[in-house]
């Protein structure tokens, strides 16, 4: 299971379905790397929560078998030459913000899979495209890995479990539970029957509108296969939203019935 750390429950229960999975003649490795390629230039990648005691003893908790936590210069050559890009889901969404950012992802996981050969791996759903890119990359480079998706985890008030909220100042937090409120205002119409991506979208705008300190970057209703906007809500459509606090990037995501 791959994580940049910071653990927090919803990696408790990624490493809870790895457990399942791997059955009690199997075991369970959690690597924790906040991988430098995977950040845009500009990026959090200095910031980003590294409370390595906590997280050590979390893994031991959790009876995790096998803790990977490699340094940077381990896992890189200063010279390397070599990356992996899928090149078509990752232009949309997260790929359009950030560009670069799930080039760094695939090389790594990429890595990853190939210095612990595990039998499967685990990914949670509130990264929807990077599990979708994930399983792309793993059929299309004939990785033998299964890889297994677990819905989002959220805290009580709706809001996706993330190393992120922590940035959060309380007034932020308060008003970052719009995410979850306009996803589901988004799903609450598609189940009454409205089909234009349009009119779904303009409600998602508009009830992240009413968090005065929230920045929308997009909110995008796409076919859930194939990442593309769609015009017309059918069976697998998702809407994705990143927005921002102050200078906190929050993503969800929620799969319209
Ligand atoms: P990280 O953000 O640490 O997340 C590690 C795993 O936990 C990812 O599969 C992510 O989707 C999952 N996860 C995080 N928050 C979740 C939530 N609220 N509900 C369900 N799953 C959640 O994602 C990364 O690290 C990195 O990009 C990585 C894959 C490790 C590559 O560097």
């Amino acid at each position: 299971m791959p994580t940049m750390g910071a653990l927090h429950k919803a990696h408790l229960e990624l490493i809870r379905v790895a457990s399942e999975h791997a059955g009690k003649d199997g075991e369970v490795a959690v690597s924790i790397f906040v991988n430098p390629l995977q950040f845009e230039p500009g990026s959090d990648y200095e910031k980003y929560p590294r409370p390595e005691k906590t997280d050590e003893e979390f893994c031991r908790n959790a009876s995790v078998d096998l803790l990977f936590r490699p340094a940077a210069e381990d896992l890189y050559f200063e010279d390397r030459s070599t990356y992996v890009e899928e090149a078509s889901l990752s232009s949309v969404l997260e790929g359009k913000s950030r560009p670069g950012h799930f080039r760094g992802v695939c090389t790594v996981v990429a890595k990853l899979f190939n210095i612990l050969a595990p039998d499967a791996a685990v990914f949670g759903e509130k990264d929807f495209q990077q599990l979708a890119i994930v399983r792309r990359m793993v059929r299309d480079l004939n990785f033998k890995i299964d890889i297994i998706g677990v819905p989002t985890v959220r805290e009580d008030d709706g809001l996706a479990c993330s190393s992120r909220n922590q940035y959060l100042t309380a007034e932020y937090r308060k008003q970052a539970t719009i995410l979850r409120k306009a996803l589901l205002k988004g799903a609450d119409m598609a189940r009454a029957g409205e089909t234009s991506a349009a009119r779904i979208v303009s409600a998602v705008r508009e009830t992240i509108g009413q968090a005065p300190l929230a920045r929308i970057d997009y909110v995008d209703l796409v076919d859930a296969q194939t990442l593309q906007p769609i015009e017309v809500v059918s069976q697998n459509s998702l809407v994705a939203v990143a927005v921002s606090f102050g200078k906190t990037r929050l993503i969800d995501n929620i799969l319209l019935a």
